[in-house]
């Protein structure tokens, strides 16, 4: 089915359980831990081996030899794969570096080797045998360093990232309130739950993968090319997955030392990365430095703003771009946007949850604090003044729904913006300096191709196939919500089936694409089985109503069931009409916070996040997704960060105990307000999603708040207080 229409379908207008709040379907088994997990698939394959990855000691250079003997004879080893026996593999499917393999080292712990044992802790300690010598080459860890020596990121179609519009230099130039400030984040780590984890098995030239990823098509079609074979020779099977935020949307070396272990040996190979692994072989936000220059008349209104990024990555490649909200956000006839990426050799750089806005508002959103301030004018105001018409330098392009205004509006009177002091420093409680900040957020509403097969059995009971991945996010519930609104049954008359490759492809989990699309390729998959229902029985299905099980024509009622067993697939595509609309989600988010004047200890009191993105499909679900990204926003503002070592070009604190993210003593009261509109021109459903949107913002409005509480101004992430004492 393609979505052309941007009415879309007014079925979901009447929803009876579109849009309410459904507990995940998938929670009891998460919760009671009998989710089962990548490394726990103890049954789908008999006799699996373990597999331990070692990873390279140098961040840079080659291995001149690796002697495995010792590994070999240890008690219960079955093999050692080492890299140098096998060409390089794994790049350029997603990913920067190559995944194994070679003599070339490109990165600090990249894998190098695998031993595989009939016990975990056998292979562990086998690999402490492996003896490789490297020969290290120089490397470059430190961007701050680099960033001089950057060059302009490729932006769409190889031309160079840079976007101006007017004469920026000029306009600021003559602008009488200016702001020109420089910003730091640090290198972040996805910090899942669950670590990158692979069961492979073979069966002759079949390949199957029991692993964690958020996108089986990427993942199947990645691992044929490794392999060579072919793309119907892989089956990736992912149902169930404890966290990806970006760093499973591509294969990693869990996956392909697997399938090569398993190939080696003969046997099943099962491999968890150990927690170092997470940091250092696999990938991470990338640090970025950005400078702010906005250029405002008396009154607020922006004239001239520039953002320019700075990151880095293995080979100057796909760097993190903080000025991507830029464009979109405010108002301005002068502008320019620059993303450089400087080449450094630290652990590969790649999508965190929204890679480059979550980053760049943490920039922006400050500066435009900092700008109210400078204007003597309510930061609120100054972006309501400077709210654009229609998308800044793309006058051709409509936003298809965009209530910011309303959100900061809402927001304000729901958290009593209007006891906020505009004077920092001034509110005290007790001991405590308190302070209240705001922020806006933008991410784009994109959606993909999507499909789905539907099944109806002989009792009316229907079943969803999609190898659409539910990441924590609650796919499996808006999909069954979904099916049974268009096919007219109760909730628990659907099973919903995910992740696994011999389902249709779906939209898979990122870029906060996933709810919006996978319910629209269900939606297109029931209308073909309502459509072939109507059919069989002989009647108009797309002018009959499906509700209670039962098919109401205009004459008669059917049950449901008495079309027998049939099944349908489709997929949902989407029109070109699309090209003339911006889709975006907004939001506005609100903080409070308090800081412990002799200590400087930081609390976050509040926080609240208005939002526009869409019918909301399950109001439960989505809320979580923005508390979480609220969470981690607030990690981003005052602790995450893996701190780098530029000597040696590794992230040292490669575990959960170092590389610290907000504890529940940490987060505070935190309320999440959906305005709830429908946007038609994105789905038939009418929704955009919302896990991405959450981390965009909610971490400026942290250090907007700390700023208004303690008077002290800290551009470089995370704002610990060692910055602001
Ligand atoms: Mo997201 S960073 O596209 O999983």
């Amino acid at each position: 089915m393609e979505f052309n229409a941007p009415a879309g379908t007014n079925l979901f207008d009447r929803a009876k359980i579109v849009g309410h709040s459904t507990p995940r379907i998938d929670g009891p088994l998460k919760t009671t831990g009998t989710a089962p997990y990548a490394y726990e698939r103890h049954d789908v394959a008999p006799d699996q081996a373990y597999g331990y990855i070692v990873g390279s000691a140098i961040a840079k250079g080659r291995i001149v030899s690796m002697d495995v003997a010792d590994a070999r004879a240890a008690p219960g080893v079955i093999a050692v794969v080492a890299a140098p026996d096998y060409a390089p593999v794994g790049q350029g499917q997603g990913n920067i570096a190559p995944l194994f393999g070679g003599g070339e080292i490109a990165h600090y712990h990249q894998a190098i080797a695998c031993v595989v044992a009939e016990t975990f802790e056998q292979a562990r300690a086998a690999s402490s045998l492996i003896r490789t010598r490297y020969d290290r080459a120089p490397g470059m860890f430190d961007l701050a360093e680099a960033a001089p020596g950057a060059s302009l990121a490729k932006g769409r179609g190889g031309k160079p990232d840079l976007k101006t519009l007017g004469n920026f230099e000029a306009a600021f130039a003559a602008a009488p309130v200016k702001l020109d400030a420089k910003y730091t984040t640090p290198d972040e780590s996805h910090a899942m739950m669950e670590p990158h984890a692979t069961i492979a098995a073979w069966k002759g030239d079949q390949l199957t993968l029991w692993t964690s990823n958020q996108m089986i098509d990427w993942a199947k079609s990645s691992m044929a090319e490794i392999l060579g074979i072919k793309p119907e020779n892989v089956r990736v099977d992912s149902p169930f997955i404890g966290g990806g935020f970006g760093g499973k949307l591509f294969i990693r070396s869990d996956a392909v030392m697997a399938a090569l272990a398993a190939k080696a040996t003969g046997r099943p190979v099962k491999i968890a990365l150990q927690r170092p692994l997470v940091a250092n072989n696999t990938t991470h936000r990338h640090a970025t430095i950005q400078r702010l220059r906005i250029g405002a008349e008396r009154d607020g209104r922006i004239t001239a703003i520039a953002h320019e990024n700075w990151s880095g990555n293995i080979g100057g490649e796909k760097g993190e771009d903080g000025t991507l909200q830029t464009p979109k956000l405010y108002a301005g006839a002068n502008r320019l946007t620059a993303n450089y990426v400087a080449a450094l050799d630290l652990p590969e750089g790649n999508a965190m949850r929204a890679p480059g806005e979550a980053a760049g508002h943490l920039a922006l959103e400050v500066a435009m604090d900092e700008l109210a301030e400078r204007l003597g004018m309510d930061p609120i105001e100054l972006r309501i003044r400077n709210e654009p018409e229609t998308v800044p330098g793309n006058p051709g392009k409509k936003f298809s729904q965009r209530n910011l205004v309303r959100c900061l509006r809402q927001g304000a009177d729901l958290f009593g913006w209007s006891h906020r002091r505009s004077k920092p420093g001034q509110v005290r409680d007790g001991r405590w300096l308190v302070g209240m900040g705001v922020a806006a957020g933008y991410r784009g509403g994109p959606v993909q191709k999507s499909g789905a097969r539907v099944h109806m059995g002989n009792d009316g009971q229907i079943t969803v196939e999609t190898d659409m991945t539910d990441i924590g996010t609650g796919s499996y519930t808006i999909i069954a919500q979904t099916a049974a609104e268009t096919m007219g049954v109760s909730l628990d008359r659907v099973t919903v089936k995910l992740g696994d490759s011999r389902f249709p492809a779906s939209a898979g989990s990122g870029g906060q694409w996933g709810a919006a699309s996978s319910t629209a390729g269900a939606y297109a998959a029931c209308v073909s089985l309502r459509r072939a229902i109507g059919a069989k029985l002989g009647f108009d299905a797309d002018t009959a109503t499906f509700a209670e099980g039962k098919i109401h024509l205009s004459n008669r009622t059917i049950a449901l069931s008495d079309a027998g067993p049939m099944t349908a697939e489709d997929s949902i595509t989407f029109g070109e009409f699309k090209r003339d609309y911006d889709v975006g989600t907004y939001a506005a988010h609100f903080c409070e916070v308090a800081v412990e004047a002799y200590t400087g200890e930081c609390r976050v009191r509040r926080m609240l996040a208005v939002c526009d993105a869409g019918r909301i499909l399950n109001p439960l679900s989505a809320r979580s997704q923005v508390i979480g990204g609220m969470v981690m926003a607030a990690g981003a503002a005052l602790m995450e960060e893996l701190a780098v070592d530029k000597r040696f070009g590794f992230f040292v604190n490669h575990d959960l105990a170092g590389y610290e993210v907000p504890v529940h003593a940490d987060i505070p009261h935190q309320e999440v307000v959906f305005l709830d509109t429908q946007d038609p021109v994105s789905s038939p459903l009418k929704a955009k999603g919302v896990g991405e949107l959450g981390i965009c913002g909610p971490g400026a409005a942290v250090a907007n708040a700390l700023y208004n509480a303690t008077g002290v101004r800290v551009r470089n992430y995370p704002i610990t207080l060692d910055k602001y004492l």
